[in-house]
């Protein structure tokens, strides 16, 4: 009997156990579910995409956002997309969503497009996961075999996502730990916080560098000082924290390794992009050099990270793994 034969008894068993209680086979994804009920899916995602790009640049950002703020409230499951109701408490209104996340008409011209295609069939919660994998590779970045098979959640989980999601003037050692909470590793952090590569940020976000950091009345010293006068001039001290910059000034909507020699360079737009790279002795800081040297691994780590955090589901939130 050949050891493959063993292999495959043993983890049929292993599911057949799982399905006991809370199955991890049960919920697996696969690049293929749609090959027979909606076999044009992700041409049909990237085509609304590409035509909302024209009018809007920063649409593909947008984008990807939602399926990273999907991912870190109790899985993968749509539940960003729900409403306030007598029953929702919605998460477009927690902390870090609210009058910053966007993209909801774009998402519903791809759902509307789909239900013409092929009604009932694709669900949210992979519409958000096909669209951030088309936004990226319309933006010049990698493309990849998107695992597919969520399902939509009924429910929203606002304290979850105040809680479970990263901010921009946390601390690398919280930072780490918000993504080791939902299995993602240092490699992974920093190869997704690469997708500030792209997309805007408002003046709310990163001001506190700007002028008096941390309340010692001067800027973050991890500023590069030519950066920080522009900074100063699109955000002024008193101004109402709304305007936009861009959150990598080298090459605004293209998605490269730019984000990594920006910060190499003191060019970080958030406080804990630069982070990544100003923490001293932190291991963080290789791996920025290494990304920023070699684009290819940048787009290996990252789409390696992108299926990590599309498999986040709510039973393995939690699971920290190496
Ligand atoms: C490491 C922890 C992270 C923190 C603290 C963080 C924080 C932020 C903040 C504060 C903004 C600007 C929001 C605003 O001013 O309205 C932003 C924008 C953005 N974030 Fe992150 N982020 C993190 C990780 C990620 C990850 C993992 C992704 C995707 C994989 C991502 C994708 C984006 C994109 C594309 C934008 C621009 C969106 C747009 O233009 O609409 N971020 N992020």
């Amino acid at each position: 009997m050949s050891s493959s034969y063993h292999f495959t008894v043993i983890a049929l068993l292993f599911c057949v156990f799982l399905l006991g209680g809370g199955s991890l086979c049960r919920g697996q994804l696969t690049p293929t579910f749609y090959n027979e009920t909606c076999p044009y899916v992700s041409s049909i995602v990237r085509g609304v995409i590409a035509e909302a790009l024209q009018c809007d640049p920063r649409i593909g950002a947008s984008l990807i956002r939602l399926h990273f703020h999907d991912c870190f409230v109790d899985g993968c499951d749509g539940s960003i997309l729900l409403n306030n109701s007598d029953t929702i408490e919605s998460e477009k209104e927690a902390a870090p969503n609210n009058n910053s996340v966007r993209g909801f008409g774009v998402v519903d011209d791809i759902k509307t497009a789909l239900e013409s295609a092929c009604p009932g069939i694709v669900s949210c919660a992979d519409i958000l996961a096909i669209a951030a994998e088309e936004s990226v590779s319309l933006a010049g970045g990698p493309s990849w075999k998107v695992l597919l098979g969520r399902r939509d959640g009924t429910t929203a989980n606002r304290t979850g996502a105040n809680v479970a999601l990263p901010g921009p003037f946390e601390t690398l050692d919280v930072l780490k730990s918000k993504f080791l909470d939902v299995g993602l590793n240092t490699t992974d952090l920093v190869a997704l916080s690469g997708a500030h590569t792209f997309g805007r940020a408002q003046c709310v976000s990163f001001r506190t560098r700007l002028y008096n950091f941390n309340g010692t009345g001067n800027p973050d010293p991890t500023l590069n000082s030519t950066y920080l006068q522009t900074l100063q001039g699109i955000c002024p001290e008193n101004g109402t924290g709304i305007e936009l910059t861009n959150l990598d000034l080298t090459t605004p909507d293209a998605f490269d390794s730019c984000y990594f020699s920006n910060l190499q360079s003191n060019k970080g737009l958030l406080q804990s992009d630069q982070e990544l790279f100003s923490t001293s002795g932190a291991d963080t800081v290789d791996i920025v050099n290494y990304f920023s040297a070699y684009q290819y691994a940048f787009f290996v780590s990252f789409v390696e990270a992108m299926i990590k955090m599309g498999n986040i589901s709510r039973v393995n939130r939690n699971r920290r793994t190496n």
